[in-house]
């Protein structure tokens, strides 16, 4: 069952459904709005115009499923729900839902919550034994699995292998990002953002921060009862700006490491991650995490932006950074806000999840 499928994120998680070898499309829901009206139907606007986001056509098989008022559906027949609506409508709808079945969310409604990791792929697998602990406290069958942020994908994914190697300090991010990530309604109008740059995108900037320290951070605790995540204790400082690009959040990034960080070394840590994810063989992981372009022009939203299927975070501009301590990297990143930043990120969390045994 998918949240919000007629929304930007909800458009990716139908595409991404379509033809998937596990899951299978059962039921779609919006808001009243939308409700009592076939998928083809509710994608059009007043006039008849398709308002579909997520490239090529929408799936026949999807156009004639009837849209529910998502506070009005149920789990009967339903094994795991995508959640794709905005956070007022999240904090009521998930939890009703994950009484019963798996949710697995776009939404920040629950990322800040104690008991609820933010789990990227490939980054903090760890983080999901969270989940027991959510399932003992709430007594919820089924779980709540949020994403992160869309801007904390591609930041939180290449600061984890360079972490790893090389330990951190501090870091300084500016993201200029694609006007998808605002989503349909109200969205960002193109009258506001072509020939303009929006210097501040309200709440992003602490999300981001807030959440790259949980994400990268340790989930202590040997019982379900005592299980918490120690945040990441480095300074993480953003800036967020809304761009005139349709997809694709670029984000200037410059990290302070504990240790020196030659290039070369970066780059490999950089090519060699997600190994351990790769290795599950999960039907939407890519064949690289992360990508890394020595070509000076590179990564560029309408050039990158679907490498690996929109799954890869691509990383150019590799060079040392020396301004925030001794030792440091900067360089620029490229990651897909909707689909790795969004449904698809979310769906490879879920495929995770399940080989796993989180639920069957
Ligand atoms: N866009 C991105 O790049 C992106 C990336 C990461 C995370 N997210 C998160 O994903 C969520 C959806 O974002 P979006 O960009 O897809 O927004 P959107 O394009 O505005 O779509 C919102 C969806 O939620 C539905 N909806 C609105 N109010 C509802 C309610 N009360 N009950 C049930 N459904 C309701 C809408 O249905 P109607 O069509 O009937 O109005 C629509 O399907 C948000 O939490 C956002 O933060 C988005």
């Amino acid at each position: 069952m998918v949240l919000g499928a007629t929304g930007v994120a909800g458009q990716q998680f139908v595409a991404a459904l379509s033809g998937h070898p596990w899951f299978s499309l059962a039921r779609l829901c919006a808001s009243e709005r939308s409700a009592g009206r076939s998928y083809g139907q509710a994608l059009r606007d007043e006039r008849g115009s398709l308002r579909w986001y997520a490239g090529g056509e929408p799936p026949p098989e999807s156009l004639d499923l009837p849209v529910i008022a998502a506070k009005e559906a149920t789990t009967d027949g339903i094994d795991l729900v995508f959640s794709a609506v905005e956070s007022d409508a999240a904090k009521e709808l998930e939890p009703k839902f994950a009484a019963s079945v798996p949710v697995f969310s776009t939404a920040s409604a629950f990322r800040y919550e104690p008991d609820v990791p933010i789990l990227l792929p490939g980054v903090n697998r760890d983080h999901a034994k969270l989940i027991r602990t959510q399932q003992q406290r709430r007594g919820f069958a089924g779980f709540i699995a949020p994403g992160p942020n869309c801007t904390t994908v591609g930041l939180a994914m290449t600061l984890a292998p360079i972490r790893a190697a090389f330990g951190l300090r501090r870091v300084v991010m500016t993201s200029l990002q694609a006007v998808s990530g605002a989503g349909r309604s109200p969205g960002v109008a193109a009258l506001d953002v072509i020939d303009n740059i929006i210097p501040y995108i309200p709440g992003e900037e602490e999300k981001v921060e807030r959440e790259t320290r949980k994400i990268l951070g340790d989930c202590l605790g040997e019982s379900d009862a005592a299980r918490a995540i120690s945040p990441l204790s480095v300074a993480v400082s953003c800036t967020c700006t809304r761009v005139a690009v349709l997809d694709g959040h670029t984000e200037a990034v410059f990290c302070e490491t504990e240790r020196p960080a030659p290039l070369d070394e970066v780059k490999a840590a950089l090519l060699s991650f997600g190994s351990e994810l790769r290795a599950l063989n999960l039907p939407s992981c890519p064949a690289q995490l992360i990508a890394v372009t020595d070509d000076p022009f590179r990564p560029q939203p309408r050039l990158d932006r679907d490498h690996g299927q929109g799954m890869t975070t691509v990383v150019g501009r590799l060079r040392p950074e020396q301004a925030l301590g001794p030792h440091g990297v900067k360089y620029v990143l490229l990651s897909h806000n909707t689909k790795m930043g969004a449904a698809q990120g979310a769906l490879l969390t879920a495929e995770q999840l399940l080989v796993d045994g989180y639920f069957r």
